[in-house]
């Protein structure tokens, strides 16, 4: 190139920037002027056995309907359309010419709260009689791992006089072709009348995705058995519960868990309503229930488990108790007024059994499940969605005055009413609670829109939690809308108080809430969709200031920016999140700050507006981390359809 070109290129090149600087999008940042504290708990989440996330999911048990107590559960819900009946997930085995017949009994109980058993009657002595289980989807077996079986036996008397002996009961695993993979056999032995307690470790020869488990007897004889279980030894912390699955919460560094759900807790009718102390204790004397999603509760996953989830994850743990008055939406029944003190005990005795001294009735009850130290709980949830009827209006301020005058300490988490238009929100502010529940199943435009929602937002009155809220699917741009309203909460992080996606697991094939959930599941794989790792990206990234902002030239509401500080790190977080399928180059001006580290950290979600994870692509959307070149002043190119998070080091 020769000189005079070469000054014509130049002069073209530098008009080129100084046009673009010109009409440039531009934001300033103001490093020394925090405008509002961000709560410690922004980001948490809220857990509710819908769409199999505990029985069949989180909860580790591999045999469906272990004691036989399904019974059928008719609903639009069961997208599978299966009916359940007590025989649910088991199949009838005569081999080698064994005759008989097995059906579901309910003489002699295991205990009332477990009636039903199965019975078998075999009428020769040829072969073995029993049952084999296909779990949930089949049972995964992984070669290596160990698995914990067991199962409770018994006869009656006068059903086998005399005393049976010397006969057999076989049970093996197998795979999806038959092939044994561990077996173990009891000979010799006496069957008790009443009830006995059998077990066994089994150790797969090799791997299968689709297992069985088979319970088998031989010889003339009536027998029952319950409770047959099968649990991997190997869950998260030994804690029942499935690592990889609690692995993916634990990732997203919740700081707290909304538990055991919503809908499920004030239940379809009172008889149908979660009643917490049915959940403790041997596994076999926790009383299961019928889930209003369709399908069944074991309570495997009680609350002693919840609670150890909440220290496992290192999160709050935020229960959320019935008030007396069940699903609206479902079957709605109340609590006569005058048997309101015992449901109000119960809850008042939750908090005794998570912080009670060991001397206390409930605290003493948690120490002999093995946690003689206290859950330190310090939020409870007073209802789901409640909506303002007169019954409720009756009943609710009840519940708060009973818990403001005995627990005082405890926070109470009081509900708007499903939906955005929070009808109730005024009233429990009026009532004292510290914050009030707001949920939201709204398609992206909503999210968007909404992003100014808190910035007038009346101070003085109850903070907010949004306990649910998802934007009707799991493509990019769904999370994407979902990052430009959390940018709003972001600036009002100190009237935003706690945020939770919803629903958080669903199994694959099993799903009842059929738009979008969190994470996906089957048995051997978790999926994360685009959703989960904007939820991961703001949590892990918080900060714990909002700082100032100016925008300059801006490209209208689908681009937000959210700038936050972390004290303890010195860092400047940017958060940008562009729903435009173009990109743009935004120029940015640190302001109050003397000094900037050369490099920053650029985390990035993007990809097409329709992109999302499945079981068979689970990473086509990934947030990708890289360095970028930092300075007081400089240019980032925003991708389309992304968000992108900056950490920049600064210094006075
Ligand atoms: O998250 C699914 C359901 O949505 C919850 O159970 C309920 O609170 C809401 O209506």
């Amino acid at each position: 190139m020769n000189m005079r070109l070469l000054k014509i290129y130049l002069t073209i090149v530098s008009t080129t920037i100084i046009i673009s600087y010109g009409t440039a999008q531009s934001i300033t940042i103001h490093a020394d002027k925090p405008t509002v504290n961000l709560s410690p708990n922004l980001y948490g989440l809220f857990f509710e056995d819908i769409n199999f996330a505990a029985d069949g999911g989180l909860y580790a048990e591999l045999i469906q309907n272990r004691s036989f107590e399904y019974f059928p559960v008719y609903s639009t819900f069961n997208s599978k359309g299966h009916l359940l009946e007590p025989m649910y997930a088991w199949e009838k085995k005569f081999v080698d010419g064994a005759d008989g017949h097995i059906y579901v009994s309910r003489s002699l109980p295991l205990n009332a709260n477990n009636p039903s058993n199965l019975e078998l009657v075999i009428t020769n002595n040829n072969g073995y009689a029993g049952v084999s289980n296909t779990g949930y989807d089949g049972i995964p077996l992984l070669q290596g791992e160990k698995y914990n079986f067991s199962f409770y036996c018994a006869i009656q008397k006068g059903d086998n006089e005399p005393m049976y002996q010397g006969k057999k009961i076989q049970a093996y695993i197998e795979d999806e072709n038959g092939d044994i993979l561990d077996f173990v056999e009891w000979t010799n032995d006496k069957i008790n009348i009443g009830w006995t307690k059998y077990s066994h470790t089994f150790s797969p020869k090799h791997s299968t995705k689709k297992g069985k488990l088979t319970l088998l007897f031989h010889g003339k004889l009536n027998v029952k058995f319950d409770m047959v279980s099968l649990i991997p030894q190997n869950t998260y912390r030994g804690h029942g519960l499935r690592s990889d699955l609690v692995t993916a919460l634990k990732d997203l560094k919740p700081a707290f868990l909304r538990f055991p759900g919503g809908c499920i807790v004030h239940g379809s009718g009172i008889e149908n309503t979660y009643n917490w102390k049915e959940t403790l204790g041997e596994v076999e004397q926790r009383k299961p229930k019928w889930n209003l999603w369709a399908y069944h509760q074991s309570f495997g996953l009680g609350y002693y488990e919840y609670f150890q989830l909440c220290e496992d994850l290192g999160a709050e743990p935020l229960p959320v108790m019935p008030v007396g008055v069940s699903c609206g939406w479902m079957k709605y029944e109340c609590v006569p007024l005058n048997e309101l003190d015992n449901v109000i005990q119960d809850a008042l005795d939750l908090v005794e059994f998570a912080n009670g001294g060991v001397d206390t009735k409930w605290g003493k009850i948690r120490a002999d499940l093995g946690h003689p130290e206290p859950f330190n709980l310090k939020y409870v949830c007073l209802g789901n969605e409640e909506e303002d009827t007169p019954e409720l209006l009756e009943r609710f301020p009840i519940f708060a005055k009973a818990f403001q005058n005995k627990y005082p300490e405890i926070k109470l988490l009081g509900t708007s009413s499903p939906g955005d238009d929070v009808p109730l929100y005024d009233y429990m502010s009026k009532l004292g609670m510290w914050s009030s529940d707001e949920h939201y199943y709204e398609d992206p435009s909503w999210y968007i829109k909404n992003q100014t929602r808190f910035d007038k937002w009346d101070r003085t009155k109850a903070k907010v939690f949004i306990g649910e809220y998802a934007s009707n699917g799991i493509k990019l741009i769904n999370a994407i809308s979902e990052a430009i309203f959390l940018t709003g909460v972001e600036r009002n992080g100190d009237v935003v108080d706690m945020t939770a996606y919803a629903p958080l697991l669903a199994r694959y094939g099993n799903t009842q809430w059929e738009k979008a959930n969190m994470i996906y599941f089957n048995n051997e794989k978790v999926v994360l969709t685009p959703n989960y790792y904007v939820q991961q990206l703001f949590s892990l990234n918080k900060g714990d200031v909002s700082l100032k902002n100016e925008l300059q030239n801006w490209l209208g509401d689908e681009v937000a920016v959210s700038t936050t500080m972390d004290k303890s790190s010195n860092e400047i977080i940017v958060k940008v999140v562009n729903a435009k399928s173009t990109a743009f180059t935004l120029q940015i001006n640190l302001e109050g700050i003397n000094k900037v580290a050369k490099e920053g950290k650029l985390i990035t979600l993007k990809g097409e507006r329709n992109d999302t994870n499945t079981e068979q692509d689970p990473n086509k959307v990934k947030p990708v981390t890289s360095v970028v070149k930092t300075a007081k002043k400089f240019n980032l190119l925003v991708q389309p359809n992304s968000l992108q998070i900056l950490r920049v080091v600064s210094g006075k």
